[in-house]
């Protein structure tokens, strides 16, 4: 499988950055293709403008370039802190160029009028990992996960992706050590077991 993975995080030495290390170590050793994307790293513009909202096609090569990687990706991996109970600036805006219209979605069929989007992403699975501060019951207690209900729905059940999966690590900053090793084992068994080895795998 071709899988892309992108991460949204400025601090190297963070969490995030462990997450997807992890994902992309199981990825590789389960016989998969790789395609990474650290936004941060990549110095990636998230402001969309006009000219290229407009257009009914892409204008810039290098956003053609990653809606070509995502639309023709088997998987696709999501790493990224909850920041304001969303997702980051740069990762919002790296889905505002990216996923467009004739590359991820087409408006085909009109009911009552309106356009209703329907999903062209190759990806049928794909893994999203998350990560905030709040602890679980305080952060359901408050806030609830609308960030969920965005990726699954709004994002992803727009653009095709049926089997989306989605861990949150909540309590980040009272972590200790034990517990980060804990969690960076589960993103492990995550992928292990939603992209597994060739031979491996059952039916998609
Ligand atoms: C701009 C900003 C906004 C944040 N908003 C939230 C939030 O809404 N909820 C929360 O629990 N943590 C929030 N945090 C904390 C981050 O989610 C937390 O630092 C991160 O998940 C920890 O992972 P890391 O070690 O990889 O940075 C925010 C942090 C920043 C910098």
């Amino acid at each position: 499988m071709r899988v892309v993975v992108v991460l949204a995080h400025p601090n190297r030495s963070s969490l995030n950055h462990a997450i997807a290390d992890r994902a992309i170590t199981s990825l590789h050793q389960n016989g998969h293709d790789v395609i990474f994307h650290d936004l941060y790293a990549e110095n990636f513009d998230p402001i969309l403008p006009a000219n290229e909202m407009m257009s009914g096609d892409f204008v810039d090569p290098q956003i053609r370039n990653y809606g070509d990687e995502i639309a023709n990706a088997d998987g696709i991996v999501v790493v990224h802190p909850i920041w304001w109970g969303g997702m980051p600036a740069i990762l919002k805006g790296w889905i505002d160029r990216v996923f467009r219209p004739g590359c991820v979605y087409a408006f085909e069929e009109v009911e009552g009028g309106i356009g209703v989007p329907v999903g062209m992403l190759k990806a049928r699975k794909i893994a999203i990992f998350n990560t905030e501060n709040t602890p679980l019951e305080m952060s359901e207690e408050m806030y609830g996960d609308p960030l969920d209900s965005i990726w699954k729905k709004n994002v992803f059940g727009v653009c095709g992706g049926r089997d989306v999966f989605r861990r949150v690590f909540h309590g980040v900053i009272m972590s200790e050590d034990l517990e980060r090793k804990a969690w960076l084992a589960e993103v492990e068994d995550h992928i292990n077991e939603f992209f597994p080895a060739a031979g491996m795998s059952q039916a998609a």
